[in-house]
């Protein structure tokens, strides 16, 4: 139905053709999404990159975002780069060309964001799908963080995934756009994607006590599912922000960050538990 979020997408039962085949048995790509902006896509991405970084696990991050916020979080300035993720789209560069190491640690790789890449909205959205298939084996995972757009950015991340993953803010304004996000997803599984799985969707900013977020909370389990909501909660911290200021994972902040840290390993252990060979699981 559209405009409503199914709890799950079951994967397609037919082996799909030509190139679409790689893809099929790589199931390490997450794309990390919401049209709504300020949300917590790129702070999702980054914790889970933390995460990532401190269970020493190879975590590529793509930033998909013209803003190149997590491509300047992590360490690299888009003004100094021969090649950025809007070249990948344009075939002028491979994904190996663009990728650049992070300044957090050698586990964590950046296919960054360039200024150019908002020009590039209407790029053919197959493209970013087949240059990640190219290094996807090389990771452990691959987490995409999106603009805020249901443009052909979004589109190109969600035709390139295996994993969807939605970011919610409990707020009356934060539910709000839901039912559009949804819609993409039938769109691109019903055209460029069947193997399309939303993972889940994850609540941030949550206050410790407030019961606005709490309603919040359970309109949004009424629209998609309890299940589909994972378990715990990222919540509002103000050193999320000191993180993004001082270009660090929010591990490096040990005991100071115990909880969000905390956070983020569960939220980690369930990505694995979704990009990680079975042999893991
Ligand atoms: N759980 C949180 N607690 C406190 N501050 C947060 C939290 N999550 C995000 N923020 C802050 O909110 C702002 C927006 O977060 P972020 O950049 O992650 O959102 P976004 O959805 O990626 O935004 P955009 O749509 O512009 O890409 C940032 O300053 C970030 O530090
Ligand atoms: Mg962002």
């Amino acid at each position: 139905m559209r405009g409503t979020l199914p709890a799950h997408r079951g994967c397609a039962t037919e082996w799909p053709a030509s190139d679409d085949v790689y893809h099929a048995r790589v199931r390490r790509t997450l794309a990390i999404l919401n049209q709504k902006g300020g949300v917590g896509k790129t702070t999702v991405t980054l914790g889970l990159a933390s995460a990532a970084a401190a269970a020493g696990r190879r975590t590529l991050v793509v930033d998909l975002d013209p803003q190149g916020s997590s491509t300047w979080v992590l360490g690299v300035d888009a003004q100094t780069l021969d090649a950025t993720v809007a070249d990948v789209l344009h075939t002028k560069a491979s994904a190996r060309e663009a990728i650049r190491p992070s300044t957090w640690c050698d586990a964590i790789d950046v296919l960054p964001s360039g200024s150019d890449l908002q020009e590039h909205e209407d790029g053919k959205s197959k493209r970013l799908r087949k240059a990640i298939a190219t290094v996807e084996r090389d990771y452990e995972a691959v987490l995409i963080d999106c603009p805020p757009s249901l443009g052909n950015l979004t589109r190109s991340a969600l035709t390139a995934a295996r994993h969807s993953l939605i970011v919610v803010e409990p707020s009356a304004l934060g539910l709000r756009g839901i039912g559009g996000v949804a819609d993409l997803l039938d769109d691109v599984w019903g055209t460029s994607n069947p193997q399309l799985e939303l993972a889940g969707v994850v609540l941030n900013r949550v206050p410790a006590v407030s019961s606005e977020s709490d309603r919040r909370t359970a309109e949004l389990a009424r629209i998609v599912g309890h299940e589909a909501i994972w378990s715990p909660a990222v919540p509002q911290r103000v050193i999320f922000n000191q993180a993004v200021g001082g270009r660090r994972p929010i591990h490096s902040y040990a005991a100071r960050a115990a909880e969000p840290i905390a956070v983020f390993d569960a939220l980690w252990r369930r990505v694995r538990f979704l990009t990680g060979p079975r042999s893991e699981r």
